[in-house]
C-alpha cells in the first residue's frame, strides 16, 4: 500500500513505502504549524518502540515512524538477514499506539541518483562513536549516523524519541542533531520485561534457556549500581564485579561477554579512575547466539525520567 489510509479502530494511520511520499506528508504536517513527533525504528515492534510512540503522541500533534532495517549498520550479513521482519503487524501496533503515519523505503530510495551503497556519502558519527559498541562493529556508528541524519532531514521532526537501551547511539544521535540543529533528542528510559530483560527486536530468537541466561546482563547492571550506592567508585572494581556477574549462571549456554564497562558519557574514551555522578554501567554479550546489549545509570536517580539535548 503506497499512502493509503488505513484504519483499524484508532483512527487512519497513513502507510508509505517510499520516502517521497513520506516526505510530502511530513512537510504538509509542518506546514500547517503542528508539531511533529518522530520516532526511527528498524521495525519488528515491541513495547519498549511503543512506549516511545506513545510518549511522542503526548507531546506532539502528529507523529510519524519510520521501519526502515538499515544495511549500512550492519557489519554481518547473516544478523542483517536474520533481522526480524512484519510491515502488517508493526502498522497495526503503531495505529493502536497513535501513530499517524508510518514510511518504509530501500536504501537506494533513501538516497537517489548514489551508484550503490559503497558511494552513499557516510555522516560523520563523532567521538563517542569510538570504543564499545563502535570498536566491536567496524562502521556501525557511521551507519546509524547516516540514515538518521537522512531520516532527520526527510522528516524534520521537532523532536525524535531514543531508547535509552541503545545509549551509546543516543549520543551519536544527538551530534547528528547538533550537527544538523534539530531536532530535539528525547531519550526514554530502557523498557523491560517484568524480569528485568530490555526488551529488544532480538528477544524473540532467545530459546528459552538463552532467556534465562540473558537475565545475567540486567543483574550484573544492578549490582553495579549497588556496589555504587554503597560507595564503590573505582571503575576498574565496578567493570570487575560486572564480568563476574556475567559469568554467574553458567548452565552450558553458549555465552559470549562482549565488553563489560564503566563510562562516564560526558567524557567518555577520556573517563578516569573513578566513577562519577552520571556514569553508567553498559555491557553486551551473544547468548545463544544472539547479540545482547543493556546499560544502567549507577546513581538510580539519573534513571527516572527522560534526559532531553540534541539541537
Ligand atoms: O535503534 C534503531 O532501531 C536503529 O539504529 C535506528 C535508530 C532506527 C537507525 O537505523
Amino acid at each position: 500500500m503506497t499512502g493509503e489510509g488505513e484504519r483499524d479502530g484508532h483512527g487512519v494511520l497513513e502507510r508509505f513505502e517510499s520516502p517521497a511520499g513520506a516526505h510530502a506528508w511530513c512537510t504538509a504536517v509542518r506546514r500547517s504549524g503542528a508539531s511533529l513527533g518522530f520516532v526511527p525504528t528498524m521495525g519488528a515492534l515491541h513495547e519498549g518502540h511503543l512506549t516511545l510512540v506513545r510518549r511522542a503522541a503526548a507531546e506532539n500533534v502528529r507523529v510519524c515512524v519510520s521501519v526502515f532495517v538499515n544495511p549500512l549498520q550492519f557489519d554481518d550479513p547473516a544478523d542483517l538477514e536474520a533481522y526480524p521482519r512484519d510491515l502488517d503487524r508493526d502498522a497495526a501496533l503503531l495505529a493502536a499506539a497513535g501513530c499517524k503515519m508510518v514510511f518504509t523505503g530501500r536504501l537506494s530510495d533513501f538516497f537517489p541518483g548514489v551508484a550503490g551503497p559503497e558511494a552513499i556519502p557516510r555522516r560523520d558519527p563523532g567521538p563517542c562513536a569510538l570504543d564499545l559498541e563502535g570498536a566491536g562493529r567496524a562502521g556501525h556508528f557511521e551507519g546509524v549516523a547516516t540514515i538518521v541524519g537522512r531520516l532527520f532531514e526527510l522528516v524534520g521532526p521537532g523532536r525524535a524519541y531514543f531508547g535509552a537501551k541503545d545509549f551509546q547511539q543516543t549520543l551519536v544521535v544527538r551530534h547528528v542533531a547538533r550537527e544538523l540543529g534539530y531536532p530535539e533528542i528525547v531519550v526514554c528510559p530502557t523498557s523491560r520485561d517484568a524480569d528485568g530483560l530490555a526488551r529488544s527486536s532480538r528477544n524473540v530468537r532467545l530459546t528459552p534457556a538463552a532467556r534465562e541466561r540473558a537475565l545475567a546482563l540486567s543483574r550484573a547492571l544492578q549490582a553495579a549500581r549497588r556496589a555504587f550506592a554503597e560507595g564503590e567508585r573505582s571503575v576498574a572494581v565496578l567493570e570487575a564485579l560486572l564480568t563476574r556477574e556475567l559469568a554467574r549462571g553458567d548452565d552450558g549456554t553458549p555465552f559470549e561477554v562482549e565488553y563489560a564497562a564503566v563510562r562516564d558519557p560526558e567524557l567518555w574514551g577520556a573517563g578516569g579512575d573513578s566513577a562519577g555522578p552520571t556514569a553508567r554501567a553498559l555491557v553486551a554479550a551473544r547468548v545463544g547466539g544472539v547479540r545482547l546489549i543493556d546499560n544502567l545509570a549507577l546513581d538510580e536517580a539519573l534513571e527516572g525520567g527522560a534526559s532531553k539535548g540534541g539541537a
